[in-house]
């Protein structure tokens, strides 16, 4: 976007009366459930925070449940069971949580276990640490009654071993549809939540951005909270969720906000990045907003009784 575009997109954030910054607080959002989560699997993972909602979950209760529906989706070929593998065919998992307290827990390269959604929040509760990886991180979820599995399936298997004849370099927008669920309770308190089985046919060991508080999910309860999804690489290079709701804080509209963050990746990439990124971003008050670096981004929105699809198109 064009330096003046964004002053009038500030503008008009600027001017909207529940959007009040500096040092006075910006109004909570209430009684008026939010969930908002990437791409077109958000929509079931919508309808399962729902029903989390309406059996008393609070945010964090949303998110997890949301996330949790293309984990355990082997159609879904980017996230949990039947995602696609490393290199070397093994399926490695990464995945976190933020609640409304500033808790976080994330897991990554853990493999065998269908929900690493659901292991990052025990990270978070029974832990004293954020982040478990690999093999301490399938351990641990063992010792929480969570089962071993094999995540590769037959489908899965078959396009790896196709893919293995040519060995041809995925670019990245092809691999990255990380399911990214951010969630405003009753309260008005905001959760979220992000897993994804990353970059198909990427080097073993690579981690991307999801498990990375800041980069793939950032929560601040008294702003706002944002995730992403697209290229983990470029998204931890500038902390990007994170970024997001500093902007938040600073007085950008949520979309401004993504927007922004967006253009310093586009910056660092001279005007021209071949890869996709999107954020995704609740504000307090419970105006949400969204921006992708090109082609165009899908996000599902749940709110008011309706849960809808939103096509945008890329800032470039
Ligand atoms: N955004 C997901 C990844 O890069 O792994």
């Amino acid at each position: 976007m064009k330096r003046r575009d964004f002053i009038k997109t500030s503008a008009i954030g600027l001017a909207a009366p529940s959007a009040v910054f500096g040092k006075t607080k910006i109004k909570t959002n209430k009684n008026n459930p939010i969930i908002l989560s990437t791409w077109d699997h958000g929509l079931p993972a919508n309808e399962a925070g729902l029903i989390s909602f309406q059996n008393g979950g609070n945010a964090m209760d949303a998110a997890e449940a949301g996330a949790r529906i293309p984990e355990a989706d082997i159609t879904i070929t980017t996230v949990g069971f039947g995602g696609l593998p490393d290199k070397q065919g093994n399926v490695t998992l990464d995945a976190c949580v933020m609640d409304s307290t500033g808790n976080a827990g994330s897991v990554a390269f853990l493999q065998n276990i269908k929900h690493p959604v659901s292991v990052a929040r025990k990270v978070m509760e029974e832990t004293k640490h954020v982040m478990l990886v690999g093999e301490g991180a399938r351990q641990f979820a063992l010792s929480q009654g969570f089962e071993e599995m094999d995540l590769l399936t037959d489908e899965s298997k078959a396009a790896w071993e196709k893919w293995k004849k040519k060995q041809r370099e995925m670019t990245p927008h092809e691999t990255h549809d990380t399911i990214s669920v951010l969630a405003q309770d009753k309260n008005g308190d905001l959760a979220g939540a992000c897993t994804t089985s990353g970059w198909a046919y990427k080097m073993h060991g690579r981690v991307g951005d999801c498990p990375i508080i800041g980069a793939g999910l950032f929560v601040d309860n008294e702003i706002g909270c944002a995730a992403a999804t697209g290229l983990g690489e470029e998204v931890i290079k500038t902390t990007g969720s994170f970024l997001v709701v500093e902007l938040m804080r600073q007085g950008y509209d949520p979309t401004a906000a993504c927007e922004e963050a967006l253009n310093r990746v586009i910056k660092r990439h001279n005007g021209n990045p071949d890869f996709q990124i999107a954020y995704i971003a609740i504000r307090k008050d419970g105006k949400i907003g969204s921006a992708c670096i090109k082609w165009s981004f899908e996000y599902a929105l749940a709110r008011g009784g309706v849960n809808k699809l939103y096509k945008i198109k890329g800032l470039l």
